[in-house]
């Protein structure tokens, strides 16, 4: 049986309950992080660990763990779980309290945190591309933080879904930002060009490695605001994230993007990005 972690213990998936008055339950009061395993090793945790911390403060939580504690929790349930590929899912939220707005005082957090088999991406992700559409960024104004609130996400995501699409990308007052669960690259004339750091983002940790793998292998990269216009002009579209490191798109709204196949600047930071990843997780 998978085994689970909440509030202080390990216990099997199924012996796992939280109250119904859990603030995470009642009101979207908490924050996540999402964090992929590679032979059994944490990618990028401290990063993970980092903008954890980033989006409690941003949501007046304190860490109930430290660093340490969170890592050792972490590791403990990956090698229960059988190493491996994993994807660990953790959820702070706010707490057991009776239903108000207003933050209850003294309460303590719930911590949970599962992890589940790192499902592949399907191979003609890589070779084919995927398809995206864009869609108005109808999130609220503190995208940087990595609340458990998604049902604007969730919406978006759908509606691709139901438009044959794997993404959407997300355009706020004719810029793209992100996509609904992803970071966006675009190429232009051989350099990288993404949304900037704002609180219109997520700050992916993909995102940040994938500029740091750019800087390193002499590939021009840059952040700042992207029109719509460019988006479309584009010769290359990736999106990134943790679970499906960097994709590229070929269809944007049903037409080509660039030549309609996965890119040569693609195919550079998927080869830097893989060789990255091999040599962490040995
Ligand atoms: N989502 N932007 C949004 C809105 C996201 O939900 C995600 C990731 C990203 C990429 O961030 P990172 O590179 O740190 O995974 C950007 C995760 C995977 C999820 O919700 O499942």
């Amino acid at each position: 049986m998978k085994q689970v972690y909440l509030d202080g213990r390990f216990l099997p998936a199924d012996e796992a309950k939280v109250s119904v008055f859990d603030r995470g339950f009642l009101l979207g009061d908490g924050v996540y992080e999402v964090i992929p395993v590679y032979n059994g090793h944490c990618f990028q945790l401290t990063g993970h660990l980092a903008r954890l911390e980033r989006s409690l403060a941003g949501v007046r939580m304190v860490n109930p763990l430290d660093l340490a504690a969170w890592q050792t929790m972490i590791e403990t349930l990956v090698a229960k779980n059988g190493g491996g590929d994993q994807s660990v899912y953790l959820q702070v939220t706010r707490g057991v309290a009776p239903r108000d707005h207003v933050f209850p005082v003294g309460v303590t957090p719930t911590v949970f945190v599962m992890s589940n088999p790192l499902v592949p991406v399907p191979e003609t992700y890589k070779t084919v591309g995927i398809s995206a559409i864009t869609l108005p960024d109808i999130r609220w104004q503190n995208c940087d933080i990595k609340a458990i609130t998604l049902l604007p996400n969730s919406l978006l995501r759908q509606q691709a879904q139901d438009q044959g699409a794997q993404e959407a990308i997300l355009i706020r007052d004719g810029h793209m930002t992100e996509g609904a669960a992803s970071n966006v690259f675009i190429v232009k004339e051989g350099q990288i060009f993404t949304s900037p750091k704002n609180e219109e983002v997520l700050p992916g940790i993909t995102r940040e490695l994938v500029i740091v793998l750019a800087k390193q292998g002499g590939i021009r990269c840059l952040e700042g605001e992207v029109s719509e216009a460019r988006l479309r002009a584009a010769d290359e579209i990736w999106v990134t994230s943790s679970t499906k490191e960097v994709l590229p798109v070929t269809k944007l709204d049903d037409v080509s993007v660039g030549t309609g196949k996965p890119g040569s600047v693609w195919q550079q930071m998927d080869a830097l990005y893989q060789q990255y990843k091999q040599r962490l997780s040995v």
